[in-house]
């Protein structure tokens, strides 16, 4: 009965409006054949909500104005089932007739068929759109979009007192697409405050990743302290351009003479600095193909000469060479100085898919030299070795001579596969760059927890604890607040050459297991049945870093939040940064060790954000 009288009604609806679906208030939809649907705004709303379905293909959407099209963008329109929504916001149009084309491009035989697809069901003419935090694997103090896919963190500067973080990202949809710069600000590298768009994708392209410096001698001419974003504008080719911000970084306008340099080949991610030496600026650029970066200088930002290129045949070489970073840091504290040039690579890192590596060198103002080891070659290093730290590139002017970075914390094999919706991926903790000299005559970088950290401490729930372990081992209990969001900190001295394993654990029997090995010198990180694994094989993974140290004892300390865990060995002189998904949280700790170990102040913090 209940079918009947509602192929009955939809009968009527066809005689009345062959073309047109049932839409919310405020909309007129009209299908125009089996690929176009123009949605006509007939009411007022700040925005349209979109239904996404993130198995569905990419569709075309085109924001037309009397008779331009004046916005374009791709979005997976549901068909079958909706997913979650996205915003088009609709208030820079404001008083005009808004018409948006939809070229939903998939196989159909009719025009019925488009009609009855999801979206056209749920589209909704909206004030307000929620953004509001609900899904359980959303991280309490790692900075996240909103909404949407994120990837590199882009154009960092510190001004004034406050962090400003660029990222890439997709405001359609939380798969990659449509690369926008949005931008968040904090003053405490913990809480961060989402400051919407900065640079959208123009008739150059995509806006794909690039760096900030604040021009605060006008070089460039745009004003003294204005804010210079150069970035690649991405679309048959990939180019340089630039933007400029005369407000401190909330608003840009793109430079009218763009593209500022050109490459016959890939290359893109440009990274500048202020060189004072030369009194010129350095522009660094992945040459992606060629598995080189390419360094650049100018007086004024805008005019480029190429100066070098470094990397040909060093290093790792199994994928495209991404995101660089050149910068100089002190050694073992002391005044002797290296310089480190970061080059990020993707696929080809340690264990499997992107991974930041790095080499330590000297650098002229013109050409990068690395050091070499003890058999003349040049050695690979990796910033990281947990699966998930990518795209890692440095803030330019932190205060106090910090070199402050952050990555993102995820793997391009992956990332847009995690099981999460309303937003896809988180950066990591930021991060204090040092240089130190290692057993093995080496200069490495170490990566500490940037010090606006400690404040998330708020209950120690195990303190001071000096426990002995041995085979069968100690159990701690991980704090329940938020979810299991905690901190761990102990110094681990095994008593024979025996590992000491470090296991965290929830009623579901998921665990992820760490061993720390003395007599090998590693530290290993097994997220093999640590939760929901199966989204991709390449999830589940063993990752191992050494140590780089001939002690036996190490100290850790050990980040929870949600769905990361972050390792940092001996002040950071190893990491591993892994994504977790477990379907309910960690909540104790096991250390147990067949050799026997001691364990000293051992705390474990509930974390808390103001
Ligand atoms: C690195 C990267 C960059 C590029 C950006 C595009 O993850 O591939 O090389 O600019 O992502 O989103």
């Amino acid at each position: 009965m209940k079918s009947l009288s509602r192929s009955f009604i939809m009968g009527l609806t066809l005689l009345a409006a062959p073309f047109a679906s049932a839409a919310s208030d405020g909309l007129k939809i009209e299908h125009l054949g089996i690929n176009n649907t123009l949605v006509r705004v007939i009411g007022d709303g700040n925005y349209l909500l979109l239904p996404i379905q993130e198995s569905n293909v990419d569709t075309p959407v085109k924001i037309i104005i009397n008779g331009k099209v004046v916005d374009q963008f791709n979005a997976r329109m549901a068909k079958s089932k909706v997913d979650y929504l996205v915003p088009v916001d609709l208030t820079p149009y404001k008083g005009e007739k808004i018409n948006l084309l939809i070229q939903t491009n998939q196989d159909r035989s009719s025009i019925r068929e488009v009609r009855d697809d999801a979206c056209w069901q749920d589209i909704t003419l909206s004030d307000t759109f929620d953004s509001t935090n609900r899904e359980a694997y959303r991280p309490l103090f790692h900075h996240t979009p909103q909404w949407g896919w994120m990837n590199d963190p882009n154009g960092m500067f510190y001004k004034d007192g406050v962090w400003h973080l660029f990222y890439q990202h997709n405001p359609y949809g939380s798969k990659w697409n449509n690369m926008t710069w949005s931008h968040s600000t904090t003053s405490d590298l913990i809480n961060w405050e989402p400051q919407g768009v900065a640079i959208a994708p123009d008739g150059l392209g995509m806006i794909f990743s690039g760096s900030c410096v604040v021009d605060t001698e006008n070089t460039a001419g745009f004003g003294k302290d204005a804010v210079i974003a150069i970035y690649t504008s991405a679309a048959d080719t990939q180019q340089q351009s630039m933007a400029y911000s005369t407000d401190g970084g909330k608003t840009f306008t793109v430079y009218e003479s763009n593209p500022i340099l050109t490459q016959d080949t890939e290359a893109r991610d440009p990274n500048m600095f202020w060189y004072a030496p030369a009194g010129k600026w350095i522009l660094t650029l992945a040459h992606a193909l060629d598995r080189e970066m390419q360094i650049f200088s100018s007086p004024d930002l805008k005019n480029w000469t190429l100066e070098s290129a470094f990397g040909k045949g060093l290093g790792a070489q199994d994928g495209v060479w991404e995101c660089p970073d050149l910068f100089q840091l002190p050694v073992d504290g002391t005044d002797k100085s290296k310089w480190v040039l970061i080059c990020n690579i993707n696929p080809g890192g340690p264990f499997g898919g992107s991974a930041t590596q790095y080499f330590i060198g000297d650098f002229d103002g013109k050409t990068f030299t690395p050091d070499t080891d003890a058999s003349g070659k040049v050695p690979t290093k990796w910033m990281d070795y947990g699966k998930d730290n990518y795209a890692n590139v440095s803030w330019s002017d932190a205060p106090e001579g910090r070199r402050t970075i952050i990555g993102w914390m995820s793997n391009w094999q992956y990332a847009a596969e995690v099981p999460t919706t309303q937003f896809r991926s988180a950066n990591t903790l930021p991060r204090e760059m040092e240089l130190f000299t290692a057993p093995d005559g080496q200069i490495y970088l170490a990566s500490v927890p940037s010090p606006e950290v400690l404040a998330l401490r708020d209950k120690a729930i195990v303190n001071d604890k000096n426990a002995s372990v041995g085979a069968g081992g100690e159990t701690f209990k991980l704090p329940a607040t938020n979810d299991g969001v905690c901190e761990i900190t102990m110094k681990v001295s095994p008593k024979s050459d025996k590992p000491v394993t470090l296991t965290l654990a929830n009623s579901k029997k998921e665990e992820v297991v760490m061993v720390y090995d003395p007599s090998a010198h590693t530290f290993s990180f097994d997220r093999t049945r640590s939760g929901l694994t199966d989204f991709s094989r390449d999830f589940p993974a063993v990752t191992v870093a050494p140590t780089l140290s001939s002690d036996r004892d190490i100290t850790l300390r050990i980040f929870i939040d949600r769905s990361s865990i972050e390792v940092f060995g001996n002040g950071g002189r190893f990491c591993q940064t892994n994504l977790v998904f477990p379907t309910e949280p960690y909540s104790s700790l096991k250390i147990s060790s067949n050799g026997g170990a001691k364990i000293t102040d051992l705390s474990i913090y509930s974390l808390k954000i103001k």
